[in-house]
């Protein structure tokens, strides 16, 4: 089947959800207008951005059903767990909050509780939720969320939970309505999947081969979100670098010329993407971010270790020297660029030496700031078989001391912004304190700033920074540019 009649497909699938829509959306109304109360649900979202964006697309289905989102599981009429399954704490979590919602469900029996994401693709996973805790009403996983109006409406009045678990090469639907988190920024997805199979990753059985979007239809909806007044939109895919390569050969596009023909559209005054492999970024791709304006001076490139000989147990495909040479190259031809990575400490077999390589890269390219992992061993992947597993104490120590060296350089970066003036896009006012507006600047730091009130949500504007801290910017406005 060729790429755009998989488009049209899926317009047909999610046409085929507005019965079940209405169906739910009837009974609710029905509801309302007897107890003059809306049913609320609860929704708690582990993992990466594409679990955020898998919600957000929950949670507009969710209100156009007519539920409304609360703010306790207790209370809720439905409560949604979109899972996570890179590390086990992730899956603990699930476990534990479930085990909660047991004694609370007795109380309250017409509750639903509805488990969904990354964890529900591991069939030892689903077999756990069927026999440990069967309170649970509906499970599904990635590959079928936009049947979830149909899947919910088939629990109302079943005593036995529902399982719908597509595997990794099920077909993929897309174009579903998203709930934006903010009305300011927006995330894309433009990929799916991933084909690295890094060693102890999970992500490739759970999300399934990589496929990519249609540049067109990925155009067409940041168009639409840049009409309804987005202007900041992040491209999301697991390794956005290797963008194109499943489109036919009529359509393709790689990732570079995606970059430049986004950055065309206007309206839009910001481009953000994540995450970029290092064995795939090319020349073009730095090009394209010091060519065009609207790409952020930003780049989230994951390094995981930095011992060559580790990286070759990860199947990582790159050498140190390839990593600090990327680094190198972008510095160069990308003026004020920030670096933010992902470093994984305690894979099999690492040794203290390799934890010193770590940190000389840490050093080396002076990280704005990084996402410290402790290896966590998953089922089924290639390392969770390997020998020299490293014991708990020590997997700590070590992370302690890449964590110290990771925050004192980032801590330095962030010092020598004191003075500068940065540009930020105003997101809002401050969570602490309402005469306090905030939003990022393009270096992705969030810079909160005095002197603006709500009228500049949405607005780019000039920040002095007058007391950098360790994990933002705090200043005052200088102007507003537009
Ligand atoms: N254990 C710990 N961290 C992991 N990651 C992926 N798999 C694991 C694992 N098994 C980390 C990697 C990746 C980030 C999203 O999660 O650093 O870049
Ligand atoms: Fe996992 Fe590696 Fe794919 Fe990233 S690139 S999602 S770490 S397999």
């Amino acid at each position: 089947m060729s790429k755009r009649k998989q488009t049209e497909v899926a317009i047909e699938k999610i046409e085929e959800q507005e019965k079940y829509i209405e169906l739910i959306h009837r009974m609710n109304e029905d509801e309302f207008n007897k107890t003059g109360k809306r049913k609320t649900f609860y929704i708690q979202t582990y993992g990466c951005q594409m679990n955020e964006h898998d919600s957000e697309m929950l949670i507009s289905m969710l209100e156009s059903i007519g539920y409304s989102q609360g703010i306790s599981e207790e209370m809720a009429d439905i409560v949604i767990y979109n899972t996570c399954a890179v590390r086990e704490n992730a899956e603990l979590k699930v476990y534990g909050n479930l085990g909660h919602l047991k004694s609370i469900k007795k109380k309250r029996p017409g509750m639903k509780i509805v488990v969904c994401g990354c964890m529900m693709q591991q069939p030892h996973v689903v077999e756990e939720i069927k026999k440990k805790y069967n309170h649970v009403d509906l499970v599904f996983g990635t590959h079928n969320l936009y049947k979830f109006p149909e899947l919910l409406s088939n629990v109302f009045d079943r005593e036995d939970i529902l399982v719908d678990v597509w595997d990794v090469d099920g077909e993929v639907v897309e174009g579903l309505k998203s709930n934006r988190k903010f009305d300011v920024k927006a995330f894309v997805n433009i990929m799916y999947g991933c084909n690295n199979f890094c060693t102890y990753c999970i992500v490739p059985y759970t999300r399934g081969r990589e496929r990519s979007r249609l540049p067109q239809d990925i155009i067409t909806e940041i168009e639409n979100l840049v009409q309804n007044g987005v202007k900041e939109v992040t491209l999301l895919g697991q390794n956005v670098n290797s963008y194109g390569k499943t489109l036919d050969e009529k359509d393709r596009i790689d990732f570079a010329n995606l970059l430049r023909k986004v950055n065309e559209i206007n309206g839009l005054e910001r481009i953000r993407f994540m995450t970029s492999h290092p064995k795939d970024i090319s020349d073009e791709v730095i090009y394209a971010m010091r060519d065009c304006e609207k790409v952020c001076e930003f780049l989230h490139l994951p390094f995981q270790a930095g011992s060559t000989s580790l990286l070759k147990k990860m199947n990582r495909h790159y050498s140190k020297e390839d990593y600090l040479k990327i680094v190198e190259k972008a510095k160069k031809e990308v003026p004020n660029l920030a670096f933010s990575t992902d470093i994984m400490i305690g894979f099999p077999g690492e040794t203290e030496e390799d934890v010193n390589d770590t940190i000389d890269v840490v050093k080396k390219v002076r990280y704005d700031s990084a996402f410290t992992f402790i290896y966590s061993k998953r089922r089924g992947t290639p390392a969770a078989k390997m020998e020299n597993q490293i014991p708990e104490d020590i997997k700590h120590k070590r992370f302690d001391r890449v964590l110290e060296e990771v925050n004192k350089i980032s801590g330095e970066v962030n010092s020598e912004y004191l003075n500068k003036i940065v540009e930020v896009l105003v997101e809002g006012s401050s969570k602490k304190r309402n005469d306090i507006m905030t939003g990022k600047s393009r270096q992705n730091k969030t810079v909160n700033f005095i002197g603006g009130g709500e009228n500049l949500v949405g607005k780019l504007v000039n920040v002095r920074i007058t007391d950098p801290k360790s994990f933002s910017l705090n200043g005052e406005l200088v102007e507003v540019i537009r």
